[in-house]
C-alpha cells in the first residue's frame, strides 16, 4: 500500500487471472456471520473492491454490468479490524483503484445498531457498503432506472461474494438496516442511498 501526501490510498493491483474454478465458488458460497478476530489485509480489500466495481476496460467499463454503462454505484469500506487502514470509512475510486479517506473513527458498533442490532456485524474486518446515486441512471431511464440500480447492486454484491469465497473469506449480504442511520453513520452525500452492507472477515 502506498499512502500519498493528500492521504489517498493507492491499492495493490488486483489479481486478474488464476484462482479457483467458478463452479467450485458457486458450490461453496454460503453466508457467513461469524468471523475470526484476524486483521483483514489491504491486498484482500483491494481485490474485493476490484471484484465489485473495478475497471476492466480502457473505456472505463467495470467488472459488473451497468445499464447504459452509467455506473450509479458507490462503494465504501468501513474499516474495523484491518492490517493497514486506520479505523474509519473510505470511499473507493474505481478509475484510480484508490481509496479516499471519508471519515475517521470506529463505526462497527454504530453500523450494527443501524442494522437492527445485528451485533455480529462488528466482528468483521471491514464492512463493504454498496450505495447508489440513482440520478445517474434515472436521468436516462426514468423510473425504470431505479430497478436497474437495484439489479446492479446485486451484480456487484455477487461479484464481491464470489471473490470473498475465492480468498477463503466469509461474507453475507445485509439488507436489513435503517437507511437514515446508515446514511448518517457514513455521512453519505444527499443524493447517495445505501443499498447493501457486506461484512467481510476470516471464517
Ligand atoms: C437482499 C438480501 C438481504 C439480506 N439481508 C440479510 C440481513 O439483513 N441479515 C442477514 O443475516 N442475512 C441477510 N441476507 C442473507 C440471507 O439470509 C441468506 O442469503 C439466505 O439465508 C440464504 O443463505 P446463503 O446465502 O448461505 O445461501 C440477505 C440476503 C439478501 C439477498
Amino acid at each position: 500500500m502506498t499512502q500519498v501526501a493528500n492521504n489517498i490510498i493507492a491499492l495493490p493491483a488486483p489479481q486478474t487471472s488464476g484462482g479457483k474454478p467458478l463452479q467450485q465458488l458457486l458450490q461453496h458460497r454460503r453466508s457467513v456471520r461469524e468471523f475470526q478476530q484476524a486483521k483483514l489485509p489491504i491486498k484482500q480489500i483491494a481485490q474485493l473492491l476490484w471484484a465489485a466495481q473495478g475497471i476492466t476496460h480502457p473505456q472505463g467499463l467495470r467488472t459488473a454490468p451497468s445499464a447504459g454503462a452509467l455506473y450509479p454505484l458507490e462503494l465504501y469500506v468501513v474499516a474495523i479490524n484491518t492490517e493497514s487502514l486506520d479505523p474509519g470509512i473510505y470511499h473507493y475510486q474505481p478509475r484510480q483503484h484508490q481509496l479516499t479517506p471519508h471519515r475517521e473513527g470506529e463505526y462497527g458498533k454504530a453500523l450494527a445498531r443501524a442494522a437492527y442490532g445485528q451485533t455480529w456485524l462488528q466482528q468483521a474486518g471491514a464492512v463493504f457498503v454498496i450505495a447508489a446515486r440513482y440520478e445517474k441512471t434515472t436521468v436516462k431511464y426514468g423510473k425504470r432506472g431505479e430497478r436497474y440500480v437495484h439489479i446492479e447492486a446485486g451484480h456487484a454484491a455477487e461479484n464481491l461474494f464470489l471473490q470473498a469465497e475465492a480468498l477463503n473469506l466469509g461474507t453475507v449480504v445485509v439488507g436489513a438496516f435503517y437507511d437514515d442511520e446508515v446514511t448518517n453513520v457514513l455521512q453519505l452525500p444527499a443524493d447517495v442511498s445505501p443499498l447493501l452492507l457486506m461484512p467481510v472477515g476470516f471464517k
